[in-house]
């Protein structure tokens, strides 16, 4: 969703903005904009549409030390240039660039226009410019401070003032923020990648806390104008990992990167030959954890989808009660939490504004809140009581990929982790961490029916409805299938348990209709078979992924995709793979935009 950059130093600032602009494109926008702090005047360049079109009516000769940028998701006010940020007061003095929601825009906005304030856009941003203005006293921090004791909300925001050039005075609420510290130049961002270009050095906002920076250094404080000593931490991600590198899209580097990615995940925290796993992030909590009576694991989206085999998982392996919600809907439902319900929140990005609010929920209620989570130092990652992190780099493309067999594997170390201390045998273990560690080199070798995968998508790619079906550890495949497949090629498609089919959807199969069955050898595999009879018999075209070695399966289905054997409860890390690429396939051939899906955002920081 929004983005923001702001530069104070010595270089130009244009270009630095810019290019952290497109750094930040990944996140999903629908206009963008720029505000240059020169001698004497604030200038503002914005305009819908993609950054590309901001750079042709920039004047790319205009020499500012200072400046905010921003990428805008809709929320309030149409995508136009004038709802565009940065927002200015009526004068002109103040820029703002804001990500969040405020909560009492209306109230101020009637108030500030009783004061004789004119609104030139909808949006909620605006007030703060104007709030800000009204209460200026000639100290920015000062002022920015008051402004936000008026608001209730969201923000991460980035103000500069024409009266104080060489200031950017930056806040944060429940959006995230950080400074990127270089020599003698400071960047405010809302995420790493936007500064990574120039420096890894980073301090991270927390809620509720301020930062005035200029040339000559930062200075944090609370919201209650108290000082914080802040420590400046490394960021983890190096330059390569967020570029294309040759690759035509993120999406398919992340789907390719997924051997390499899982490796990192598990390294130094199995050991196949003693049966035993080290995860340290849960080393402080492991006592509590091992007695947990019940897990309620929340998330959104993809990472839901993970949730779902995690429940399989802590059931089968670690005989622990477990129940996957929506974060949405968790939040608002008044849910039980007893003695023993751990909770854990699990988020690529650590930033998504209703698993945050979840977790926040659970800790409320004296849940002991864990985290699995790929972005270090992120909201959610902060807001945990202990957690695991994905460790498969950064995730670019906005369908998500690596980190959802990221977020299976962490899931499957978890519930093997837990199951040893309470009832699984050494031999158990043993087994099933070589099954995990082979998981990798598997992956690599399904990537090889690229071609394959590629051929489904053409043969399909002019229907307009498929259906994704899965039985157990396949049933969240299914789902992650067709939601891949919609997200980024705006195909209509849905994922249901395949017995579910005969309850309803099977009124939609005739012979137009894609059926993807996710058809592996495992406890569940003859009756997957029947299903598959029952979609042949209505005409439906099958389109199956099996085991290797299953010949079975190609008299019944029109295409056979096959993956390499594995445990059962390893399966889906491989079975979704050639389901991401027949949608990366398909997205393609329709002509989609795959890295940047309409109306879509990475990272959802918004309820
Ligand atoms: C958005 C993204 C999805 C992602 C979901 C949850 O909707 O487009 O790809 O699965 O948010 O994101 P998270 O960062 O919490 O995993």
């Amino acid at each position: 969703m929004c983005g923001i950059i702001g530069y104070v130093g010595t270089k130009q600032a244009l270009p630095i903005l810019l290019e952290g602009l497109k750094r930040l494109e990944y996140r999903g926008y629908d206009s963008a904009g720029v505000a240059l702090v020169g001698d004497d005047a604030i200038r503002i360049t914005k305009s819908a549409g993609r950054i590309s079109v901001l750079e042709q009516i920039l004047k790319h000769d205009d020499q500012a030390v200072t400046g905010i940028a921003h990428t805008r998701w809709a929320t309030h006010g149409a995508p136009n240039d004038i709802n565009a940020h940065p927002h200015t007061d009526q004068s002109g003095r103040f820029a703002v660039v804001h990500n969040g929601i405020i909560e009492n825009h209306y109230t101020l906005r009637t108030y500030l226009q009783n004061e004789g304030v004119t609104f030139k856009s909808d949006t909620d941003t605006e007030v703060l410019g104007q709030l800000i203005a009204l209460l200026y006293d000639g100290d920015l921090e000062e002022t920015v401070r008051k402004a936000l004791h008026e608001v209730r909300g969201t923000y991460g925001i980035a103000v500069v003032c024409r009266d104080e050039p060489g200031v950017i005075v930056a806040a944060k609420r429940g959006s995230p923020l950080l400074v990127g510290i270089g020599k003698g130049e400071y960047i405010v961002a809302s995420d790493a990648s936007a500064i990574l270009a120039h420096t890894s050095q980073v301090v991270y906002l927390e809620d509720d806390e301020m930062v005035c920076v200029s040339a000559n250094g930062i200075r944090t404080t609370t919201l209650e104008d108290i000082p914080v000593t802040k420590k400046i931490q490394e960021i983890e991600w190096t330059l390569d990992q967020i570029e294309l590198g040759g690759h035509e899209h993120f999406m398919i580097k992340e789907i390719h990167e997924q051997g390499a990615a899982l490796k990192t995940c598990m390294r130094g925290r199995i050991d196949p030959e003693k049966g035993t796993i080290h995860l340290g992030g849960i080393a402080d909590v492991a006592r509590e954890l091992t007695r947990a009576k019940r897990i309620i694991l929340t998330a959104c989206g993809t990472a839901w989808h993970a949730g779902l085999v995690g429940e399989y998982l802590m059931e089968e392996l670690a005989r622990i009660p477990c129940e996957v919600e929506y974060a949405s809907e968790f939040r608002y439902r008044n849910p039980i939490i007893e003695d023993g319900t751990v909770v854990i929140a699990i988020s690529q990005s650590g930033e998504t504004a209703d698993t945050l609010a979840a977790l926040e929920e659970a800790k409320q209620r004296g849940a002991l809140a864990l985290g699995v989570v790929n972005v270090v130092g992120s909201s959610i990652a902060r807001t945990t009581d202990a957690g695991i992190y994905l460790h498969v780099g950064p995730e670019i493309g906005v369908a998500s990929t690596k980190a959802f067999s990221g977020q299976v594997v962490v899931l499957s170390m978890l519930a093997c982790y837990l199951g040893r201390r309470r009832h699984m045998s050494q031999p158990g273990a043993e087994q099933f961490l070589t099954a995990l560690e082979r998981i990798p080199e598997q992956v690599t070798t399904i990537l090889e029916q690229n071609d394959a995968c590629r051929k489904v998508a053409e043969t399909y790619v002019d229907r307009d409805n498929w259906l994704y079906l899965g039985r157990g550890y396949q049933y969240p495949v299914a789902l992650e299938g067709a939601l891949k497949l919609k997200e980024i090629s705006y195909i209509h498609a849905e994922g249901l348990p395949a017995a579910e089919m005969k309850h309803g959807p099977i009124a939609l199969i005739t012979d137009d209709m894609p059926v993807v069955f996710i058809a592996t050898r495992g406890s569940q595999y003859e009756k997957i078979i029947s299903n598959i009879e029952e979609v042949r018999s209505r005409g439906g075209r099958v389109i199956a992924i099996a085991t290797e070695g299953d010949h079975h399966i190609s008299q019944l289905a029109e295409s056979v995709i096959y993956i390499p054997d594995t445990l059962e409860p390893l399966q889906p890390i491989l079975t979704v793979i050639p389901l991401q690429l027949i949608a990366y396939h398909a997205a393609l051939l329709r002509g989609c935009n795959v890295d940047k899906p309409r109306n879509l955002a990475k990272s959802v920081t918004v309820e």
